[in-house]
């Protein structure tokens, strides 16, 4: 690893400018404060709160993150344009991020501008940004396409005129690390000002692309949760911190331990959904099923585990399936409170991947149901808590779909009614809101699948809910009734995770 001299790399996130670019999402102004309150919480140094002249709702966004008082800067996006910088002055941000195109591709079809011209209108506008108070860091969009002698006049240029710090955006993600290094050292060997970098992700190299900046000299990284932004987005804060903490050595001022409850935000608000292999966050990115990775984790996480999980903020899952083995299911069943001995162990591995061999997911249902089988003791452990007494939803094309359930908590009745977009939708609600007392069941997963064909085809219905602790269940239920089939699930769901709380 080439050595750079800088220990603490700032993070600069966009996710509310750039990643709300991202195709598909729509962040109210409410969503962006929210958002910009937990990137405060979880350490970034600055906050791109977004481009105040786009539309009213964007100037209101930023106002409202303006007057938050948070700790970190915000940053309101301008074009070299007089009328974009008034913007970012009357949306009461403190600190405005200044870009124009600097490559000849962008000057002749885009622009339609001389070199010359894009670095007098970038002087004048700087100025023009000073004197409105303004805190100027500058992008010459496009630099990695950009003829390099004229990049560094172009960044010397705008130094002297008293930016305090210049951003290089490979804005077309075109850069390789080694290209992006000597990008990095080449410019910052001309300039005064620190360097911060932006890369995208079209060619899915913006992590590495951003940390060869890094080692470059680059001080500044601009990151979005999720690596959400334009086409195939921006470089992921999560990655980028983790790596620079655990393979550089370097610090930020990121609290690693909130990354993924930030992430789950974001994607809940963004309505993009992480993938499950995506790292750090993803919801496999800590799981672990096969027989051989189990054991060895059983006895030294680090054999498989390169990354701590509560370092940010995640926890690790042994799930079941066709790879299990005696010492994962051995673990997930402890996990519970159940003790089998070796060779109901044995057993219960061969019913689990006798599933699993069927393509079928198995559930920590289906894992409780098959030890309960084999175990017989474990009947009393896994008496159902929450069981469904009634269920009658009304739906049409002329009212809003309602369910009312009522549900049995260790005797008692409880009743409660939701609407929601489709019959399932507010039955599902109404179960939550009937068990709202006991957990906080948040569904995370829902898949639905036909197992035979017809109208009266039997609907599997396969969830994830998670409580406020972070613990994650799989439930399912088969049935004709596709209704009927979500709310078992669910009630199983609730059921499974009252039974992990009770064990904890
Ligand atoms: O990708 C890019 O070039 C940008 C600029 C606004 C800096 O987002
Ligand atoms: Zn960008």
């Amino acid at each position: 690893m080439r050595a750079s001299t800088l220990d603490k790399i700032r993070i600069f996130d966009t996710t509310l400018r750039d990643g709300d670019q991202t195709p598909g999402v729509f962040l109210t102004p409410a969503d962006k404060a929210t958002i910009a309150r937990q990137l405060d919480r979880l350490g970034v140094d600055a906050i791109e709160a977004g481009t105040p002249i786009t539309s009213a709702g964007e100037l209101e966004s930023v106002r409202l993150i303006a007057k938050e008082g948070l700790r970190a800067e915000v940053y309101g996006l301008a074009r070299v344009v007089k009328e974009d910088v008034d913007a970012v002055v009357s949306s009461g941000a403190k600190y405005t991020h200044i870009f124009i195109a600097t490559s000849d591709l962008h000057l002749k079809h885009k622009l339609r501008m001389t070199r010359e011209q894009a670095l007098q209108k970038s002087l004048e506008i700087i100025d023009y940004a000073k004197s409105c108070g303004l805190t100027v860091e500058f992008s010459p969009e496009d630099a990695t396409r950009t003829d390099l002698d004229f990049l560094k006049k172009f960044c010397i240029a705008v130094d002297e005129a008293g930016v305090i710090r210049i951003n290089i955006p490979d804005t077309v993600g075109i850069m390789t690390p080694n290209k992006m290094y000597q990008l990095v050292k080449e410019v910052k060997s001309v300039l005064k000002v620190p360097i911060s970098v932006h890369c995208h992700n079209d060619f899915g190299m913006a992590v590495a692309n951003s940390l060869a900046g890094v080692e470059a000299g680059a001080d500044q990284i601009h990151v979005t949760i999720n690596g959400l932004g334009e086409r195939a987005g921006n470089a992921a804060l999560e990655e980028v911190v983790t790596s620079l903490n655990l393979l550089y050595e370097k610090k930020t001022e990121v609290k690693t331990e909130m990354i993924y409850q930030t992430s789950q935000l974001v994607s809940k608000l963004s309505r993009i959904p992480v993938q499950p292999n995506k790292a750090i966050v993803g919801e496999n990115a800590f799981t672990h099923e096969s027989g051989i990775h189990t054991h060895g984790l059983i006895s030294m996480p680090l054999t498989y585990e390169p990354i701590p999980p509560e370092f940010v903020g995640q926890r690790r899952k042994i799930v079941a399936g066709k790879h299990s083995g005696r010492h994962g299911i051995k673990a997930a069943l402890e996990e519970v409170g159940l003790h089998p001995t070796e060779e109901q162990v044995r057993e219960v591995v061969e019913k689990v991947r006798e599933i699993g061999e069927k393509g079928r997911v198995v559930t920590d249902e289906d894992l409780m149901s098959i030890a309960r089988d084999v175990m017989g003791e474990v009947a009393e452990e896994e008496k159902k808590i929450i069981e469904l007494s009634e269920l009658s939803v009304m739906t049409g094309t002329k009212m809003m779909p309602t369910a009312s359930v009522r549900v049995t908590i260790d005797g008692k009745e409880f009743s409660s009614a939701e609407i929601g977009v489709g019959p399932v939708d507010a039955a599902m609600r109404a179960i939550q809101k009937a068990t709202a007392g006991l957990v906080n069941a948040k569904l995370k997963e829902y898949r639905i699948e036909a197992l035979t064909g017809g109208s009266d085809a039997v609907a599997e219905v396969m969830i994830k809910v998670e409580d406020d602790s972070g613990n994650v269940v799989s439930a399912r239920a088969a049935r004709e009734d596709i209704v009927k089939a979500s709310v078992e699930a669910m009630v199983n769901g609730v059921n499974r995770l009252l039974l992990r709380q009770k064990k904890s």
